[in-house]
């Protein structure tokens, strides 16, 4: 079990929203989330003021860097993958709070040095003591480096300390369990910050707001009027560079189990007393502790994966996953996985889930869509062959926003009927931007806002509902046995069957 404590700094901070002055430390320095995203979302909270003129960087990796090789990555990586520098000045400054330490991760050494660095920025930079450890390396480093924080006595401050681990928090049940007591053993679980990007996006926690925040939708949200819910993550792009980290990870690792369980959780999930970070995580491990696989005896009813095979997308040959670069040519790990869950409450007895993600899909496309129960009897012709029935259509991403499709009649003497969309458009209503998910979950964390973090035990539930599937599909299997689907289509026929098996099918989106 999770030891969950109260974080006395929480409910000030939230009140300032402006962070106390800290370091924030990054393990894996050298690598793509570093200078893609992290530094470049510090980079631009900086230019929108909303950190404090103390906060200072330190990169931690293995290669043997300078300071200033180091800001010189950093400036790279901002003008390459963000809006760029700005003022000149406004970088200079940044870059005098950018520190770079070299170091093992398994090497106690390395953390004195470390803690010596961090001690002098104390001194010369006010940052009294108060750090964020951020854990960008891959997720074998995880235990190695948590141990070696707290053996060096660098995170048993529970106030002025703070762990941020990234994705895919362990590999299945059992390797969660572990990784759990590792972080039990050095710090409280409120020091501890678990990141799904997917809660930091601004189409996430507005599906909050609409279900809690509106009269309307939450009288419907349940077994009496909807009759499925179809949660979709889409991705064009393939493994790209990334097969080392892929290939022992998979679709289910890497996108169901934390991207897509959040989207579930946050759909499904009862409204809690507040906002405050504990009765949200409490509710969203409440529902998943209800939920499971329709069926765990025959997977083919309730868990598909597959792999891209060679295709098209957008008039461009593509070739298949396994001859991608470093994709063992005998791979099974899936690219695509299509799961069916129940969860077994009072709300959502017996009303199905079905979630799917895939890379090599036609479209980037990330989205909830609510599919209500059909008339109780027609009364009108419809343009299509039956009355469609009422989709609330949640937009993630791209185009961001929401949809509510019903029958319309159509012009003319008949009284035909056919289906039309109300639409609101995140870009068109508010004319901004949201923030980059980054840019909001650092912030938080600085802020010591656990709100949109993942919890212990909320990990572990989330790994159990998956494990009869991973269990079999961890076995070592006849490779010509996983089913393939072309790249550009929108994935295998079994999940096609799996829908036709009860009689619906996928949204086309
Ligand atoms: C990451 C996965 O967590 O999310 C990637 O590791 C995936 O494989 C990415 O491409 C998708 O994120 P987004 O925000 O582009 O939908």
């Amino acid at each position: 079990m999770v030891q969950l404590l109260e974080n006395p700094l929480r409910v000030g901070l939230q009140q300032e929203r402006t962070p106390e002055p800290l370091v924030l430390v990054i393990f894996g320095a050298s690598g793509d989330l570093t200078a893609r995203k992290l530094v470049p979302a510090i980079y631009h909270l900086k230019q929108q003021r909303r950190l404090p003129a103390e906060l200072t960087i330190v990169g931690v990796a293995r290669r043997d860097w300078s300071h200033d090789y180091f800001r010189a990555q950093m400036r790279e990586g901002i003008e390459q993958f963000s809006d760029g520098i700005g003022a000149e000045p406004l970088w200079e400054n940044f870059a005098e709070g950018l520190f770079y330490c070299a170091g093992d991760i398994d090497n106690p050494d390395d953390y004195q040095k470390l803690n010596t660095l961090l001690s002098e920025i104390d001194q010369k930079r006010g940052t009294r003591g108060n750090r964020v450890f951020y854990l960008a390396v891959a997720p074998k480093f995880f235990p190695e480096a948590i141990n070696q924080l707290g053996n060096a006595g660098m995170i048993k401050d529970p106030i002025k300390t703070r762990l941020v681990i990234e994705k895919p928090f362990g590999r299945d049940l059992a390797s969660s369990q572990e990784l759990n007591q590792v972080v039990q053993k050095v710090c409280n679980e409120s020091q501890v910050y678990r990141i799904d990007h997917y809660l930091g996006k601004e189409t996430v926690q507005n599906l909050l707001v609409l279900r809690f925040a509106n009269a309307i939708f939450e009288p419907l949200w349940n077994r009496q009027f909807v009759d499925h819910i179809q949660i979709t993550v889409a991705e064009t792009v393939g493994v790209e560079d990334r097969a080392g980290y892929y290939e022992s990870s998979g679709a289910l690792r890497d996108m169901l189990q934390n991207h897509l369980m959040q989207l579930f959780c946050l759909t499904a999930m009862e409204p809690p007393n507040t906002m405050d970070a504990d009765s949200l995580r409490n509710e969203k491990v409440k529902v998943i502790q209800s939920t499971h696989l329709a069926d765990t005896r025959d997977l083919t009813f309730s868990a598909i994966r597959a792999q891209y095979g060679a295709g098209a997308l957008k008039g461009k040959n593509v070739v298949g996953y396994r001859t991608e670069p470093n994709v063992n040519p005998e791979s099974t790990v899936p690219t695509y996985v299509a799961m069916k869950f129940f969860v077994d409450n009072w709300r959502w007895q017996g009303v199905p889930f079905y979630l799917r993600t895939g890379k090599r899909m036609p479209k980037k496309v990330s989205e909830i869509s609510i599919q209500f129960r059909d008339v109780p009897l027609t009364l009108f012709q419809s343009a299509a062959k039956q009355v469609s029935p009422n989709i609330l259509a949640l937009r993630i991403q791209p185009n961001e926003g929401i949809s509510l499709r019903f029958e319309a009649k159509m012009p003319g003497a008949d009284l035909r009927s056919r289906s039309v969309d109300m639409d609101f458009g995140y870009g068109k209503t508010f004319g901004v931007e949201g923030s980059d998910s980054y840019e909001r979950l650092l912030l938080d964390c600085m802020l010591g806002d656990q709100t949109l973090f993942t919890r212990g035990d909320e990990v572990e539930a989330a790994w159990r509902v998956v494990t009869p599937a991973l269990s079999l599909w961890d076995q070592p299997s006849d490779p010509t046995l996983i089913p393939h689907y072309q790249a550009g289509s929108w994935g295998p026929l079994e999940a096609d069957i799996m829908m036709s098996r009860d009689r619906r099918q996928w949204r086309r989106l």
